[in-house]
């Protein structure tokens, strides 16, 4: 009996020590301690023994009982210490990895080349304002000595919302809106969509945008605007670049002129892009007309003024040297990205 119970003992003990998962414990403990255990059965079997020896195996019994029970705890301790080492493991996460990339994003070219433009004539103390993309005839024509059958209307290719409503045609309404609400002295730019039924092609868009410029104040004249655009231009794109005014007209500037400027692919030389001229035609401007003037109600014997509009679809093009309008219209990313 002493030497069952040894066995029982030593071989349980390795098994013990051998047990890599506490699911092979509980097999262990059910095949010794459990109801149908060996050592159960051991104590089962004493009601054959002798009276006399039964305490003595009864204890001997007991002990073995009490050690490989203590074994079990501590083993499964153990194991459960190492098991949760290994999950802990295998759960990591290693916070040095690099994590999903994602994309930046990125300015349309249009409006860097906006921006920047923004930025050099408020550099020069000019006020960003905005009008209405959807506007009354009486500001987009009327005020700006359009009237009705002007032949300038058809030059525009207006989209007539109704009667007197309009998709504004240019970025002077907002002018008009401004001489008619404010004193001089006025400087300000006003930057926005306008709307021309023009067939899209590689320099035209239906929807474009345009700048506006509008000075008003005392003894202003052609020379401050001229000096202005000059500035502009350098400033927009480089040492060398300069403006040339050619005469020309607009119903709400006298005079009037188209201004060049110096081509910056050639800077003057003549090339491709300038079609051998070394200018590149920009912009429209002038000095504001006294009827518009007094017509918004500012005293065109104390006041004089200028205004100019220009195209920013065409200054990115000319800014970035991209061939095709459509560039800027297609959203292909492998274009716009580049462009920063
Ligand atoms: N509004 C004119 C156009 O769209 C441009 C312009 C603005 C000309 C201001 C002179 C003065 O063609």
């Amino acid at each position: 009996m002493e030497n069952k119970l040894r066995e029982i003992r030593e071989r349980v003990l390795s098994e013990l020590e051998e047990a890599r998962e506490s699911s092979r414990l509980e097999q262990i403990r059910v095949g010794v301690l459990g109801k149908k255990g060996e050592l159960t059965g051991l104590l089962r079997g004493m009601g054959k023994l002798p009276a006399e020896e039964r305490p003595k195996v009864g204890q001997m019994v007991n002990e073995v009982r009490q050690v490989l029970e203590d074994a079990l705890e501590q083993r499964q301790q153990e194991l459960r210490a190492i098991e949760k080492d290994a999950r802990l493991r295998a759960e990591a996460v290693d916070v040095t990895l690099p994590g999903p990339e994602r994309s930046a994003g990125s300015l349309h070219p249009m409006n860097i080349a906006l921006n920047r433009m923004i930025d050099v004539f408020v550099g020069m103390g000019y006020e960003v304002v905005e009008g209405y993309e959807v506007e009354y005839d009486h500001y987009n024509f009327e005020l700006l000595n359009i009237p009705k059958n002007h032949p300038a209307r058809d030059a525009q290719d207006t989209f007539y919302v109704d009667d007197n409503i309009v998709l504004r045609t240019h970025t002077s309404p907002v002018q008009a809106r401004i001489m008619t609400t404010r004193k001089p002295p006025i400087r300000v730019i006003s930057p926005g969509r306008v709307y021309r039924a023009d067939e899209a092609d590689a320099t035209h868009s239906p929807v474009f945008h345009q700048m506006e410029g509008l000075v008003i104040d005392e003894h202003i004249t052609m020379g401050d605007l001229k000096g202005t655009l000059d500035e502009f231009a350098r400033q927009m794109f480089g040492e060398g670049i300069s403006t040339r005014f050619r005469p020309s007209f607009f119903p709400f500037t006298e005079p009037s002129a188209e201004v060049d400027l110096t081509c910056a692919n050639c800077k003057g030389q003549g090339c491709r892009m300038c079609k051998g001229t070394g200018w590149i035609e920009v912009l429209g401007a002038g000095m504001v007309n006294p009827k518009v003037l007094e017509m918004c109600g500012i005293d065109s014997k104390k006041y004089s003024g200028f205004a100019f509009g220009m195209g920013v679809e065409r200054m990115a093009l000319l800014k970035y040297n991209i061939p095709n309008l459509r560039y800027l219209y297609d959203n292909d990313l492998r274009f716009l990205t580049q462009y920063r």
